[in-house]
């Protein structure tokens, strides 16, 4: 199905510089039509900083800039996609994208070696490059990069004597301690440890990491075989699930991202999972907890060593653009050098330009950006890249059995069994 630009979308360039040189103005040469173009990014996080890029965007270029945002969820943002690619449709031009769905949805994005210069990726982390280079095409450009951390109230560890856990056992401990002291304090609300429990993509995330650091494996390994299927797994599982109205509010359930950030930032958890971007917002106006906030990698099983799950966003241009080449330049300019050091400075998100890593202004602006690289290099990928187009199956799978584990509905033993005969028959119709 086809769905045509709406008219408004196009308009003769008026006003800045960006417009006289459009215009022709200084070159003489006749008018040239501004264009708008729609880009999808920006759910109410740190990646709010996309409108303000784009809008910058469309000063210097004299275009202008539709945004539209998108569910916060990645889930829910990744079913608006796949109707709205599935249709062909034009109305959005670029996208803001997962690192786990260049497989998935590769086929329709553009190849951005066509439009951007040659060296366009230089300087990016390669792995990113990699991750988002399907049969040989660019299909989107890396803008920020994300790992699973622990943040944790320095204030109350020091106050009750307990030091930052580098156990899954030693957390569920100490949230233990802390929480009952807090509570008897007065503060009813208080919780040991905050995670993401919806039956979504992020419950994923947490669930990869709760069994890598297990030693339990990645679900799926490299070669394509299934791996769930074992006792390390089993065990992750059933300890999380013994968090749940024990350290953790039974509500973690439906939580995503900003209920857990929500929480932590009133005050009201000792531990957060959580992904860089919270580390700014929670030292910020708006919290309750700003300087008393401290960030750790997160705790390993007795077998296992500290696993944080990768993500990150890229920006991608649609095939069915009709602007793919403005489209394809918004995208070359938010993910720019400068863009993403604007990014750093102001929200505390990860570049993926690996020399902004040694950036003076950007280090001093986040004291934990040095070591979140060391996180990032040794992040643990979901099997996006070696399941490619089954990858929303997979996780889905993944995550709905956890959810059902962390419900009491299902033990960690049954949960990884049945997962693996569903992940086995997904990969037999080939991945
Ligand atoms: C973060 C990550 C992304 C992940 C999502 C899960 O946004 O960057 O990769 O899929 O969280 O909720």
């Amino acid at each position: 199905m086809f769905s045509p630009r709406p008219c408004s979308r196009h308009r003769l360039v008026q006003g800045g510089i960006g417009a006289m040189l459009l215009a022709g103005a200084v070159l003489g040469a006749p008018a040239v039509l501004a264009e708008e173009i729609a880009i999808a990014c920006g759910s109410g996080d740190a990646a709010d900083y996309c409108p303000i890029a784009a809008r910058q965007w469309a000063e210097q270029t004299g275009h202008s800039v539709q945004v539209v945002s998108t569910p916060n969820g990645t889930t829910e943002k990744l079913s608006l996609y796949q109707q709205l690619l599935g249709s062909e449709s034009s109305d959005i031009d670029v996208l803001m994208m997962d690192i786990v769905w260049p497989g998935m949805l590769g086929n329709h994005l553009v190849d951005l070696n066509d439009y951007l210069p040659e060296g366009a990726t230089e300087g990016f982390f390669p792995a990113l490059v990699d991750n988002n280079t399907v049969d040989g095409r660019l299909v989107a450009m890396p803008w920020y990069t994300d790992a699973g951390l622990l943040y944790y109230r320095r204030d109350l560890l020091e106050k009750h004597g307990h030091s930052v856990p580098e156990t899954w056992q030693e957390l569920t401990e100490t949230a233990e301690a802390i929480q009952a002291a807090e509570r008897e304090a007065g503060n009813d609300d208080f919780w040991g440890y905050t995670f993401q429990g919806r039956a979504y993509e992020g419950l994923t995330c947490n669930a990869l990491e709760w069994v890598a650091s297990h030693g339990g494996g990645t679900l799926v390994n490299a070669e394509g075989e299934v791996t769930i299927d074992n006792p390390r797994a089993a065990a992750a599982l059933d300890l999380a699930a013994s968090w749940i109205g024990n350290i953790t509010p039974e509500g973690a359930l439906n939580h995503t991202e900003e209920e857990t950030r929500g929480i932590f930032q009133s005050g009201n958890a000792l531990f957060l999972r959580n992904w860089p971007y919270v580390w700014s917002l929670a030292n910020g106006e708006a919290s309750e907890v700003a300087g008393k906030v401290g960030m750790a990698p997160l705790p390993h099983g007795p077998e296992g060593e500290s696993k944080a799950t990768l993500g990150g966003w890229n920006l991608a241009v649609s095939r069915y653009s009709e602007h793919p080449e403005l489209a394809a330049d918004l995208v070359a300019f938010i993910t720019s050098r400068e863009q993403q050091k604007a990014h750093a400075l102001r929200m505390g998100m990860n570049p993926t330009i690996e020399s902004l890593y040694q950036d003076e202004e950007v280090l001093a602006s986040n004291p934990s950006m040095s070591e979140l690289y060391e996180t990032l290099t040794n992040g643990v990928p979901r099997p996006a890249t070696v399941t490619g187009d089954a990858y929303a199956r997979v996780s889905n799978a993944f995550f709905n059995r956890t959810h059902q584990v962390l419900s009491g509905d299902l033990d960690g033993a049954s949960a990884v069994q049945q997962l693996g005969r569903e992940l086995e028959r997904l990969g037999r119709r080939g991945w």
